[in-house]
C-alpha cells in the first residue's frame, strides 16, 4: 500500500510532515550524511538575527530525566552569512527551507526577512517570539498580544512567503497570543517553544546553567505541547498549526496530527540521534500502512472527542 505523506501548511505544500526544528539542525547542512535536508518536509534554521550573536556563557545545556534544558541564547552566524554560505546549497539540494527569525527589536525581525527575500530558495519564515533564554526580544513580543500583532504585521508587510509565528508556552494567555498572531497576518502557528526551567547542582549549591534558567525540551514537554496545540486548534480551527515538543516516534507524530497539527518538527530527538527525523518518518509511514490510512491528511484534526 502506498501512503500519500504530503501535507500543506497554509499555502505551502510539504512532501511529508516531518521537519527539523530550529536550533537542533544547525543551518540544514551540518548532518548531510545522516539526514539530508531534502528528505525532510522542511528544515527550520537556527534563529537568525541581523548580526552574528555569541549567545550566553557556558554551561548552557544540561540533560534532564526526560529531555534537556538549554540556554544557548540564540547564538547564530547572522543572516548575511546564512544567505551567502548556506541558502544557495540548500536550494540546489532541493530542500524546503524555513528561516527562523529573531530580533531584539521589531525592525530587526523585519531586517532579517528583507535580507532573506533577496536570497534563493527560502520558502518562508518562522518568527521566534518565544525564546526564554535572552534578555531582550523573544518572549517580550510573544507574551503581549498587542506587541505580537504589531510585530507580525510588520513582518507580514515584508514578505508574501509563508509566515509562521512560534508561540510561547510560557505566555500567560496562549490562545490570546494565537489570535494576535493571526490578526497580524500569520499563515500558521508553531507550538511550542521550550518551557522555562532550571537545574541545580546540589554539591556546589549552584544552578547548573550559567544563566540559572533555560528552556526545557524533549519528551518531558510532549503532553503539555499536545494540550496547548489542541487548545489552540479548538479556538482557531481553520488556522494551520505546526506541532512541536518531545516528538520521538512516528506515533508521537500521529498524536499531534490528530490534535490538529498539519505538520510537526523534531528537535531534541536529533541530539540523541541525528537521523531521528528519518526514522520517525518511516515509523509514521508504517503506522499509516498498518492502520490503512492512505492519505496522511486524513489524520489531521481527527481526534475522536468529545
Ligand atoms: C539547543 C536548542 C536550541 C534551540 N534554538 C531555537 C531557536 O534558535 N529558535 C527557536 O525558535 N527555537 C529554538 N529551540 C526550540 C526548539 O525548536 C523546539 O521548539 C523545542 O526544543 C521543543 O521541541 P523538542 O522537544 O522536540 O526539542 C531550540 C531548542 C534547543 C534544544
Amino acid at each position: 500500500m502506498r501512503v500519500d505523506l504530503s501535507t500543506a501548511v497554509g499555502a505551502l505544500t510539504l512532501a511529508n510532515p516531518v521537519m527539523a526544528a530550529s536550533g537542533t539542525f544547525g543551518y540544514g547542512l551540518d548532518l548531510l550524511d545522516l539526514c539530508p535536508p531534502e528528505c525532510l518536509g522542511a528544515v527550520v534554521t537556527k534563529g537568525l538575527s541581523p548580526a552574528p550573536r555569541a549567545g550566553n556563557p557556558t554551561p548552557r545545556i544540561v540533560e534532564t530525566a526526560a529531555g534537556m534544558i538549554n540556554a544557548i541564547g540564540l547564538q547564530n552566524i547572522g543572516v548575511e552569512a546564512f544567505c551567502q554560505e548556506a541558502a544557495g546549497e540548500l536550494a540546489r539540494r532541493g530542500a524546503t527551507v524555513i528561516v527562523n527569525v529573531f530580533g531584539e527589536r521589531p525592525e530587526q525581525y523585519r531586517a532579517v526577512i528583507e535580507r532573506c527575500e533577496r536570497a534563493e530558495g527560502i520558502a518562508g519564515y518562522e518568527l521566534n517570539v518565544s525564546c526564554p533564554n535572552v534578555d531582550h526580544g523573544g518572549m517580550e513580543f510573544g507574551h503581549d498580544p498587542h506587541q505580537l500583532e504589531a510585530l507580525t504585521a510588520l513582518c507580514r508587510a515584508a514578505t508574501s512567503k509563508s509566515l509562521w509565528v512560534k508561540l510561547s508556552p510560557n505566555a500567560p494567555d496562549l490562545v490570546g497570543t494565537a489570535h494576535a498572531a493571526v490578526a497580524g497576518g500569520a499563515d500558521a502557528l508553531t507550538l511550542i517553544n521550550t518551557l522555562r526551567a532550571m537545574a541545580i547542582d546540589p554539591y556546589r549549591r549552584r544552578p547548573v546553567l550559567a544563566t540559572a534558567f533555560g528552556g526545557l525540551s524533549g519528551p518531558a514537554i510532549k503532553p503539555i505541547a499536545l494540550r496547548m496545540l489542541y487548545e489552540v486548534h479548538c479556538a482557531l480551527p481553520t488556522v494551520p498549526l505546526v506541532g512541536i515538543g518531545g516528538i520521538e516516534t512516528g506515533s508521537d507524530v500521529v498524536e499531534f496530527l490528530l490534535a490538529g497539527a498539519s505538520a510537526v518538527q523534531v528537535g531534541t530527538a536529533i541530539f540523541r540521534h541525528p537521523a531521528a527525523p528519518l526514522r520517525i518518518l518511516s515509523e509514521l509511514e508504517d503506522f499509516c500502512v498498518a492502520q490503512k490510512v492512505g492519505e496522511l491528511r486524513a489524520l489531521i484534526g481527527g481526534l475522536r472527542w468529545p
